[in-house]
């Protein structure tokens, strides 16, 4: 669960005071990254990768990634001019809703391979823009979600009739060209729920591209690959998708994926100390330094982070008992894992949250409580660069 070169530079930060830090391990990051390709090589056919930078955009995880992704999504003009500073040479694809008409010309400016239209209003301001665009027109299929982490419902994308109202505004600005239909409709599939769900979008994609006579389509099937928070050797079966998704595949188009969290989730940690151990109302809490401004996933996932303990209590408060690690922040909602299992907790132990790389510090709200921010340390061979 810990990498060794993560447990070793927590105990030197414990020592010097390093504590609370992000600690990233790159090569993990690459083996894993390598992993996903080699399955997605192993089956012709299979879809394209590109990252989703939101997932985690520091520069050194881009850098370390880019040898094994095709591209990137990035989902607003700051992610784009991040983006093409870390990595000036990449395929970028750009969606996300409530573009502003200064990031759809930025968009342009930057050489941005493909667009992903969210809105008919969207795609006629990208059409007055007068400039050539390659443009996906994000689709949002109703059907039943039921079971799914995060079903993307709601104002994103377009459904049958929005997206049948782009088609007078394509025909009427040549410029902008149709190169196919994207679609990310949910997060936390297995990869028996991911093939079913690509199969449904391409049954959606296929007639309606060839009814628009669009030649060579590109269908993007989204991100949203499962990760198992309570179990984190448990992956996402990438050969068994990348199989999948060959076996859909059709001469003449070109699929593509866009995960970020199964792609950087295991690669970093939160790493801090327990300031005190206490008992209240019968329940053991740990109060941790730092807190979940910091790493913000368990509480919009409303899970348990998992953890491990590295030993350096002294003499202070302990316990033996099942305790709820909590952060230095004045709300209860606080909370990192409860009623957990962490052995003899002391004063004074460090704690690596794992699971930590993606959606973790670029979703927290940094400033509630003014407590100093972390340290990052970006640790491995990958190509280092200093600025996040
Ligand atoms: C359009 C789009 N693509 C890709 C992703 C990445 O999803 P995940 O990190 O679950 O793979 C998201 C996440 O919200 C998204 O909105």
């Amino acid at each position: 669960m810990i990498t060794e070169t993560v447990r070793v530079r927590a105990a030197e930060l414990a020592g010097a005071g390093g504590l609370p830090a992000f600690v990233y391990d790159l090569d993990a990051l690459r083996a894993h990254a390598a992993a996903i390709r080699a399955a997605l090589d192993a089956a012709p056919g299979a879809p394209e990768l590109f990252y989703a930078a939101k997932a985690n955009p520091d520069a050194p995880i881009l850098q370390a990634l880019a040898p094994y992704v095709d591209g990137v999504e990035v989902a607003s003009g700051g992610e784009l001019a991040h983006v093409r500073r870390a990595l000036p040479d990449a395929r970028i694809a750009f969606g996300g809703p409530g573009k502003t008409d200064a990031e759809l010309a930025a968009a342009l400016d930057a050489g941005v391979e493909r667009l992903h239209v969210e809105s008919p209003h969207e795609l006629a301001r990208l059409a007055a823009l007068g400039r050539p665009a390659d443009v996906l027109l994000r689709v949002n299929l109703a059907g039943d979600r039921a079971g799914v982490a995060l079903a993307m419902s709601g104002p994103f994308g377009m459904d049958a009739d929005a997206i049948g109202a782009c088609v007078p505004l394509l025909d009427s600005a040549p410029h902008v060209r149709l190169r196919g239909i994207h679609a990310h409709l949910a997060s936390g599939l297995d990869a028996a729920a991911m093939l079913r769900q690509s199969a449904e979008i391409l049954a959606w994609a296929r007639p309606w591209l060839a009814a628009r006579g669009v030649r060579r389509p590109e269908i993007n099937l989204g991100g949203g690959m499962a990760v198992d928070y309570a179990d984190p050797a448990h992956l996402f079966d990438w050969p068994a998708y990348a199989q999948g998704a060959a076996a859909l595949a059709r001469d003449g188009e070109t699929l593509r994926i866009e995960p970020g969290r199964a792609v950087s989730v295991y690669s970093g940690w939160y790493v801090t100390d327990v300031l005190d151990v206490k008992r209240a109302h019968g329940d053991w809490y740990a109060v941790l330094r730092g807190g979940t401004m910091h790493l913000r996933t368990p509480v919009t996932k409303q899970h348990d982070q998992p953890f491990t303990v590295l030993r350096r209590g002294g003499d202070g408060p302990a316990t033996d008992a099942p305790v709820t690690l909590v952060g230095q922040l004045c709300t209860p909602k606080d909370v990192f894992a409860r009623q957990a299992d962490a052995g003899r907790l002391a004063t004074g132990d460090v704690v690596a949250f794992a699971m930590a790389g993606a959606y973790g510090w670029n979703i927290s709200h940094h400033g509630f409580l003014m407590h100093p921010e972390p340290g990052f340390h970006y640790l491995g061979t990958a190509r280092f660069s200093p600025s996040r």
